[in-house]
């Protein structure tokens, strides 16, 4: 076992619903294919370039070994793989990833929502949530997420849960078929005071239940 895994997060009221946080599961199958298969506009062109076809990539099928893939990472304490939920259905994911231990001691942060519950500050719980239990529980000091600078949805949910911009990482990564910008954000483990959670409750914008 590692230091943070697994673990079940939250709950917390935000606009969308209750939001809690657990780890993948195997019979996440279904609800992750069906929602990423008719959120393809939504998602694809923000997310890593894969291999073959989106509808292929994302069928009931791939689950499983995408699934397996993740508990081997989880299992060796390099990745943190979770599942969103909301009134207890599945909403998307939250992933940290490439854990790095000894003196660096950080990892990258991602995260999706489907198209039927944005905007109701579920991706921003998500992020308190995830990045409050890293630093509490999980060994680490640093978060990073990188996002392109055209992404103003995942722009105002960095800005909003805490995080900082660092700077510009020139095509840096392999997205939609081409190598992007991005902006890095960050956040160290002293800057989150009490919590990221509790500076959104703070804010009005999630409440413990
Ligand atoms: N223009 C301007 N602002 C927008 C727009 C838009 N088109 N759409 C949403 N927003 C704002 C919302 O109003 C809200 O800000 P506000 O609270 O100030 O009003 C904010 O963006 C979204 O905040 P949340 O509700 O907490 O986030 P949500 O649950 O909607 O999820 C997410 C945001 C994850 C970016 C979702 O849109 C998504 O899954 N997008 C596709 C995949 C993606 O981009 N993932 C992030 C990649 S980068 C990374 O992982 C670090």
């Amino acid at each position: 076992r590692h230091p943070g895994w697994p673990a079940k997060l939250g709950p917390l009221r935000v606009p969308a619903g209750i939001l809690a946080v657990r780890p993948v599961r195997l019979r996440d199958a279904g609800d992750w294919s069906r929602v990423r298969l008719r959120d393809r506009e939504h998602l694809e062109m923000w997310e890593p370039t894969g291999v073959g076809p989106w509808p292929e990539r994302n069928a009931y099928w791939s689950w499983p070994s995408q699934w397996l893939a993740l508990r081997g990472l989880a299992r060796r304490g390099q990745c943190l793989p979770f599942t969103i939920t909301v009134d207890g259905r599945f909403a998307g994911q939250i992933t940290v990833g490439n854990v790095i231990r000894a003196s660096l001691r950080s990892a990258w942060i991602g995260y999706w929502v489907s198209s039927d519950i944005v905007r109701g500050g579920v991706a921003t719980g998500a992020v308190a949530l995830v990045t409050d239990h890293v630093f509490d529980f999980g060994g680490l000091h640093r978060l990073e997420a990188t996002v392109r600078p055209e992404n103003t949805p995942s722009l105002r949910v960095l800005a909003k849960s805490g995080y900082r911009r660092e700077g510009l990482f020139e095509r840096y990564l392999d997205v939609a078929g081409g190598w992007r910008d991005h902006f890095c954000y960050a956040v160290t483990k002293e800057e989150t005071g009490d919590g990221l959670v509790s500076r959104l409750v703070a804010k009005g914008l999630a409440e413990r239940v």
